[in-house]
């Protein structure tokens, strides 16, 4: 296992070298609002149980013991880049991955989601979390460090968690619907919420500096339950945490994607937070995205992650839609409004990418 010279807890300038030809990226120009050669795909949930070769080496590996082993992140991180041809890759990981190798009592249960034995509720509960260091999680050092090598040209997407959408599942003990536990938190003891946001602020944006420290080349910040809230409870609850996640990984130089869904009231937030592009859920007509998040940052998305199951020719029709849209934005990388749904076709999503990548700009 590698030794990490030089990537302490503190933050370090970046250490490894970056494939020259990621300058050309589609991904990484329209990230940035330059113009790309085309409009650059990646889909959200592209690694996973859509692939039958997921299930294959997937086959009796729990879905966290395969979050900590480089060669199987590598490995499913790499299959929806070869059989897409998608523009970038995304890390094969867990929002939730972080707490495991610091002792939390954690499983990633099929079907359901994350679960801990343990809910988080008092001072006490947060203060016994330790803070993420880069020497508890050297797979997944690794695992970048292999995958940025393979993916050659093609950018690998580093991902953490935001706080709020990770406190949900640490306060609920697991998926909720309502996240009542975790809003009776917020306003009934912003004392012991502000010390659990920041708290994962911290660990989310240590885990962002490992990846990109290891040769990822931009990040996304998924906060997919922010919209469980208004938006001056955002204000003042959620979004000062997230932006400083989203400032300790803009000292790294990488874009930032920060997206979360039902988040229509939010996208001129989720942008000023402090990212370069604001993901917009398929709910949301992308035009109506575009204009809330202004001419000063890109856009991705957004197509309904059910189009998938429409006719081929339907499901191409309304991408260009997107495309379309899309447009008018400062920068557009296209995808879906959401992940990929598990029962959806890959050749579907083969189909899609191609039509996106030929669609004139
Ligand atoms: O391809 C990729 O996008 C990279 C991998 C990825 C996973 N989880 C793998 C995974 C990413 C980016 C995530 C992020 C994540 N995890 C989010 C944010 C994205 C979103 O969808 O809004 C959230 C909310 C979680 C928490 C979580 N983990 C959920 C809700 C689930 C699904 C539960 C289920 O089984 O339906 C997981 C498990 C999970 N994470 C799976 C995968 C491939 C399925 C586990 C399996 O294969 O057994």
């Amino acid at each position: 296992m590698c030794e990490h010279a030089g990537v302490g807890a503190t933050i370090v300038s970046v250490t490894t070298a970056r494939d020259p030809r990621l300058a050309d990226s589609a991904f990484l120009k329209a990230a940035r609002g330059e113009t790309p050669q085309h409009t650059p795909v990646w889909f959200m949930r592209q690694a996973g149980r859509a692939l039958p070769e997921y299930h294959k080496v997937r086959e009796g590996v729990a879905m966290l013991d395969a979050c900590m082993d480089a060669d199987l992140i590598t490995e499913i991180t790499l299959q929806p880049v070869r059989r897409y041809g998608v523009d970038a890759a995304i890390f094969f990981s867990d929002i939730v991955l972080p707490l495991k190798p610091l002792g939390l009592d954690l499983e990633i249960k099929p079907g359901v989601g994350p679960v801990f034995a343990n809910p988080v509720r008092t001072l006490a509960d947060v203060e016994a979390i330790p803070d993420l260091t880069p020497e508890h999680v050297p797979f997944i050092t690794q695992a970048v460090q292999n995958l940025v090598a393979e993916l050659g040209g093609t950018p690998l997407i580093g991902f953490a968690g935001a706080p709020f959408t990770v406190a949900s599942y640490l306060v609920e003990g697991g998926p909720s619907k309502e996240y009542a536990k975790t809003k009776a938190l917020m306003f009934g003891a912003p004392d012991v919420w502000d010390a659990l946001m920041r708290k994962i602020a911290g660990i989310s944006a240590t885990f962002l500096e490992v990846q990109v420290n290891a040769g990822a080349s931009a990040i996304q910040l998924f906060d997919s339950w922010a919209g469980a809230v208004t938006p001056s409870d955002y204000a003042t609850y959620v979004r000062p945490y997230s932006s400083a996640v989203l400032a300790r990984a803009g000292e790294l130089g990488v874009p930032r994607i920060h997206f979360g869904v039902n988040s229509a009231m939010l996208l001129d937030q989720m942008g000023e937070a402090g990212a370069d592009v604001v993901g917009v859920d398929w709910r949301t007509p992308l035009e109506y995205g575009i204009d809330k998040i202004g001419p000063e940052r890109a856009v991705q998305g957004n197509l309904d992650p059910t189009l998938v199951f429409a006719p081929t020719g339907v499901m191409l029709q309304r991408a260009g839609d997107v495309i379309e849209a899309g447009k008018r934005a400062k920068g557009h990388i296209f995808n879906l409004g959401h992940g990929v749904i598990p029962s959806t076709n890959p050749d579907q999503l083969k189909k899609l990418a191609e039509f996106v990548q030929g669609y004139p700009v």
